[in-house]
């Protein structure tokens, strides 16, 4: 039997024919495909505007430039892939860590709290971890409240979350996401002065308006090269039309699960949830130190399960701890780090490899 990762990328013929079909073709980067990958993913995810970009970290950076000045205050969470923090670095900001709640996301209570004793943050960065939609009506009472500016980092839920009150939202196309490029990102907005800001930042801050010389193009910012290839747009586009049955058999895969872990010691982080893109399926279980946790991943993986685990919380990391980071309250994120790890989930996850997976971890766990 192959190794079974926690996330794997789902690619048929017709994708692969999309993608063949721009190869052949006269444009091969940012062309057409992109604008329509571009409108496609706007009405899918409710917003105004999209820009498609090379990756998901690369749509967090655009997405900060436009919504950060040096020195902000960012309220975040200790709970995601490093680039939803980097990305506040990279502008110059300052990240703020939060604790998380028990389904894994930024605490917007204690959000609140840090709120009402500093009034100089300027932003919330908040992940819909697993693919769990975050309370919208909270981070809309919270912005409005407060007047913060909102970043929703969706890498982990398109298919499940919306624009909503956001100011900007980000989406990661990494293969193992629920739909791919291969590498890609985008970033949605209802603002036209972002999304104009946006797409001038992912040229190289290059403008060129109607009434410039036929040669001529201005750079007003310090922008990028985050273009996207048209030939990953069409596998966006191909994917795409896949999304409802990916996100159905994900949620298949979450309710299997859940049922067979019924009356073990192996806790799935919230109700089995339809709302839920499950990107990914986390569980806990009462390990009592790192090392026990870290034996069972080996023995998982002698068998050929390979976990994962989401995350390490990211205030400490050797870089955020030189940067005076690490030694925050956050009771729920440390509990979380021991007692959490990933489940495999993906829309090719067979029956026979589900179930493969629930008896070896019961196995291993004695559970
Ligand atoms: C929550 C989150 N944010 C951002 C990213 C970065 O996306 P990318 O790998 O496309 O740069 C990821 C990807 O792993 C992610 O999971």
């Amino acid at each position: 039997m192959k190794p079974i990762y926690y996330g794997k990328q789902t690619i048929d013929k017709d994708d692969i024919d999309a993608v063949v079909q721009v190869l052949n073709s006269e444009l091969i980067t940012t062309g057409p495909k992109a604008k329509e990958f571009e409108k496609v993913i706007a009405k899918q995810t409710n917003a105004r505007y999209c820009v498609a970009v090379s990756n998901g970290t690369a749509a967090l950076h655009l997405g900060s430039l436009a919504l950060l000045n040096k020195k902000d205050k960012v309220l975040t969470t200790p709970n995601s892939f490093l680039a939803t923090s980097n990305s506040i670095l990279y502008v110059g900001a300052k990240p703020v860590f939060v604790d998380i709640c028990e389904d894994g996301s930024i605490d917007f209570g204690l959000c609140e709290k840090e709120l009402k004793k500093d009034n100089t943050i300027k932003a919330i960065y908040a992940v819909s971890f697993s693919g769990k939609p975050l309370n919208q009506e909270k981070l809309a009472y919270l912005k409005e409240k407060y007047k913060v500016k909102i970043l929703c980092d969706n890498a982990h839920s398109i298919g499940s979350t919306f624009q909503g009150c956001s100011d900007i939202s980000t989406y990661s196309f990494h293969p193992v996401k629920n739909i791919t490029t291969g590498e890609g990102g985008a970033i949605t907005t209802n603002s036209k002065e972002i999304y104009e800001k946006l797409l001038s930042l992912r040229n190289h801050g290059m403008v060129k308006t109607d009434d410039m010389l036929p040669w001529e193009y201005e750079m007003t910012s310090l922008g990028f090269n985050y273009r996207i290839t048209d030939f990953q747009c069409a596998l966006g586009l191909s994917q795409l039309k896949k999304l409802d049955n990916f996100l159905e058999k994900r949620r298949e895969i979450a309710k299997f699960y859940h049922d067979g872990l019924k009356n073990t010691p192996v806790k799935p982080m919230y109700d089995y949830d339809n709302t839920s893109a499950y990107h990914l399926f986390v569980v806990q279980y009462p390990f009592e130190d790192l090392e026990q946790k870290a034996q069972f991943f080996k023995d998982m993986q002698k068998r050929g399960i390979i976990l994962q685990l989401h995350y390490i919380p990211i205030n400490q990391q050797p870089y955020y701890k030189d940067l005076g980071y690490g030694n925050e309250k956050t009771p729920v994120m440390d509990k979380y780090y021991l007692q959490s790890f990933s489940l495999p989930i993906y829309p090719i996850l067979t029956k026979e490899e589900q179930k493969y997976i629930l008896q070896n971890l019961k196995e291993c766990l004695s559970a």
